[in-house]
């Protein structure tokens, strides 16, 4: 008992039974800390996964569309963008392009119902539709508008860009692109208004009765040509004729002639009768 009590003066017998209890409170430390490895191995093999599946797997642009879509499309697109039957088709897979052209001319936020969305001021800054673009393209995969369209549009042909505008796209937006009435009360707009990525993203989306353009329609390069013939052709023909009768193409110009031609003759059958 003295012995265990006072390891000073301890003998050999005396160390070797003050040596137990230092082995094993040694021996349950080395558990511990094998037992704390363990679990840090295993909690660090699993927590990347898990992060993995938590952490948002959006962009800082397209986080801050997400914020605005929650705001401002959530009620009629849904939630993750899936659709709302009766208020809102789904927007997984439309592109970026897609929501570059229905929100950058204020055609959404749509504001009621009808059989054509209508084109409006824009309710969002130009850097806001960009965010909503990037959201929506997280979601799925889509055509979207490229960055450089503007130094494309700088050296596009201009001559080759009216041909294309007459083959693909006077039959709807008239040669004037003034626009025109298309069936059950929709139209072709007037393409004054649209700027450079407007059209393009108009092309690439296909909003309406309007086709797709797809890359393989018409190149990147040709897309650029017929921008630059609606944009300085078109918006910037300051109608050297006169009054442009709404830019509707031969109907209001046939209907102008034909009245014109009418009064004249009628004028000149009277002036003939007077004569005689
Ligand atoms: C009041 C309901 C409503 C609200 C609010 C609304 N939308 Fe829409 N959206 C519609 C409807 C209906 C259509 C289909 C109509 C059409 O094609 O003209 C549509 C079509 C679209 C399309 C075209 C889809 C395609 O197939 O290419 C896009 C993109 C879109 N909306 C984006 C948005 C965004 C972004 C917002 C929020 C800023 C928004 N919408 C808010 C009802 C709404
Ligand atoms: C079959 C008819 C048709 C053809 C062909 C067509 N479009 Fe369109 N386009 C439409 C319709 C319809 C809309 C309106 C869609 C809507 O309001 O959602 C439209 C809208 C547009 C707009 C948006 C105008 C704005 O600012 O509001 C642009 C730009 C445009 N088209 C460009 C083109 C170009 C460029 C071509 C040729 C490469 C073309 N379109 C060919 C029917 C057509």
């Amino acid at each position: 008992m003295g012995n265990t009590s006072r390891p000073v003066s301890a003998g050999p017998r005396g160390r070797g039974s003050s040596a137990g209890p230092v082995r094993r409170r040694f021996s349950a430390a080395v558990r511990l800390m094998v037992a704390l490895l363990l679990a840090g191995g295993v909690y660090a093999f699993f927590a990347p996964a898990a992060r993995a599946q938590e952490e948002p797997r959006l962009s800082p642009a397209a986080a801050e569309g997400e914020a605005l879509y929650e705001v401002s499309c959530i009620t009629c697109h849904g939630r993750s963008a899936g659709g709302v039957e009766g208020r809102g088709p789904s927007l997984i897979n439309v592109g970026g392009a897609s929501v570059e052209f229905q929100v950058g001319t204020g055609r959404m936020p749509l504001a009621r119902q009808e059989a054509q969305a209508q084109r409006k001021p824009q309710l969002f800054t130009d850097e806001e539709v960009r965010q909503l673009a990037a959201y929506i393209d997280s979601l799925g995969v889509g055509p979207v508008v490229p960055d450089d369209i503007g130094a494309r549009v700088e050296d596009a042909d201009l001559a080759r860009g009216g041909e294309l505008f007459r083959v693909n796209c006077s039959q709807c937006h008239a040669f004037g692109g003034g626009g025109g009435a298309l069936s059950s009360g929709k139209y072709a707009p007037s393409l004054h208004p649209a700027s450079d990525r407007i059209i393009y993203a108009a092309m690439l989306s296909g909003p309406q009765n309007m086709p797709i353009f797809g890359d393989n329609t018409l190149t990147p390069e040709q897309k650029a040509d017929i921008i630059a013939y609606i944009q300085r052709v078109i918006q910037s023909d300051h109608d050297p004729g006169g009054f442009n009768l709404g830019r509707y193409g031969p109907s209001t110009e046939g209907l102008a002639v034909f009245l014109v031609g009418i009064v004249a003759l009628v004028f000149a059958s009277l002036w003939i009768a007077g004569k005689s």
